[in-house]
């Protein structure tokens, strides 16, 4: 089955990451989250996939020359200019031309969400469109979705208050559609699949969802992507990653000193860890550094990122590309260093 992967977006809140690299290209224990996200759908026989690019098209299309992205052949169709996610799935599907069933993923999506499940129960539904859902403790931040007992659509409510959400089962960001559904997204402009169509579609009672308790995670928050990075870690996705008794992963590039203490730590390729510093929980982009003495909680270094030494970083420091901690700093909630 052909596909359409969104991964256009700004990437606003994994910024200052994102100003350097697309939110997808990040790496998830040392493989990008694109990569790790095609290969889950190559298992389910998706062997095309149209990349719908509009934010810094060039670093996807340069890091895999052969056209080939986890198993799985890709054509790429770059935006005049952002036309958010209805836009863009009618932009893509037309550059592919494509003209029958086809599967639409949100490229920030890892999961292990049963694709055939969805795309047979859309078929026996007739239905234009299906969403994959998921159950979530707090609904607020994706759309939420209730369903009658034959799973049609009755509302779709994007970040609703957590208040108003009237089910916990959300948008799991993955959907089968007919082509039909691109006449319901008028050309040219900016459209929302979450505010615009999908509404209109379960308006018309032709949106059908079915809820999936597989593994599922949008990767797309300092939070969430350093919850993902440990949920590979230790085997709640798939096979466990962590080469390391203490359920962390070091690139064999790396160096680590004598006496560091690391949990559930990835430390990408050409970083340094210095003796005596303490990682749990946190993220190391290519070439970022911790020098000695060091405690880094729940934290992501982007890269070439350097914590001076017997720094205490905790509770979601984002430090962007080539930031420097200066040595003896204690941060903590929250913070982001770096701008454009
Ligand atoms: N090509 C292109 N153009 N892609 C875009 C654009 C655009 O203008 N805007 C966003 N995207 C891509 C993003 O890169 C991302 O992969 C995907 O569309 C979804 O955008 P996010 O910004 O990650 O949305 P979200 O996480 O707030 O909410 C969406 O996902 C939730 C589940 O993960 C919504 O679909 C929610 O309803 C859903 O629950
Ligand atoms: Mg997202």
């Amino acid at each position: 089955m052909r596909s359409v992967i969104l991964v256009g977006g700004l990437g606003t809140r994994m910024r200052p990451l994102t100003y350097e690299t697309p939110k997808q290209m990040l790496p998830l224990v040392g493989v990008a989250m694109i990569e790790r996200v095609l290969t889950r759908l190559h298992d389910y026989g998706v062997t095309d996939a149209v990349l719908a690019l509009g934010y810094l098209p060039d670093q996807f299309i340069r890091a895999y020359p052969d056209d080939v992205i986890g198993g799985v052949r890709v054509t790429y169709a770059v935006e005049p200019s952002p036309l958010d996610t209805a836009g863009a799935i009618r932009f893509a599907a037309c550059t592919a031309s494509i003209d029958e069933t086809f599967l639409v993923v949100n490229g920030d999506v890892v999961s292990n969400l049963d694709v055939s499940r969805l795309v047979a129960f859309h078929r026996e539904r007739g239905a234009l469109a299906t969403l994959a859902l998921h159950p979530v403790d707090d609904p607020s931040r994706y759309g939420v979705v209730p369903t009658d007992v034959d799973g049609r659509v009755l509302a779709f409510v994007e970040k609703p208050s957590r208040s108003d959400a009237p089910t916990n089962l959300i948008n799991a960001g993955t959907y089968v559609m007919e082509p039909a559904v691109l006449d319901y997204i008028a050309p040219h402009g900016r459209v929302s699949v979450e505010r615009t169509v999908f509404p209109a579609l379960a308006e018309a009672g032709r949106l059908f969802a079915l809820a999936d308790v597989a593994y599922w995670i949008d990767a797309g928050t300092p939070r969430s992507y350093l919850r993902v990075n440990s949920d590979l870690l230790v085997g709640r996705v798939g096979e466990p990653l962590a080469t390391r008794r203490t359920d962390s992963w070091v690139h064999p590039q790396s160096t680590v000193e004598a006496g560091v203490a690391l949990e559930r730590a990835v430390i990408d390729r050409d970083c340094y860890v210095g003796a005596g510093a303490i990682l749990i929980d946190v993220v190391l982009l290519p070439g970022a550094v911790v020098e000695q003495g060091a405690v880094v909680r729940s934290s992501i270094l982007g890269p070439g990122a350097v914590v001076g030494s017997y720094s205490t970083l905790g509770e979601l420091c984002v430090v962007g590309a080539n930031q420097h901690v200066a040595p003896g700093s204690v941060l903590a909630g929250d913070v982001r260093l770096g701008g454009v």
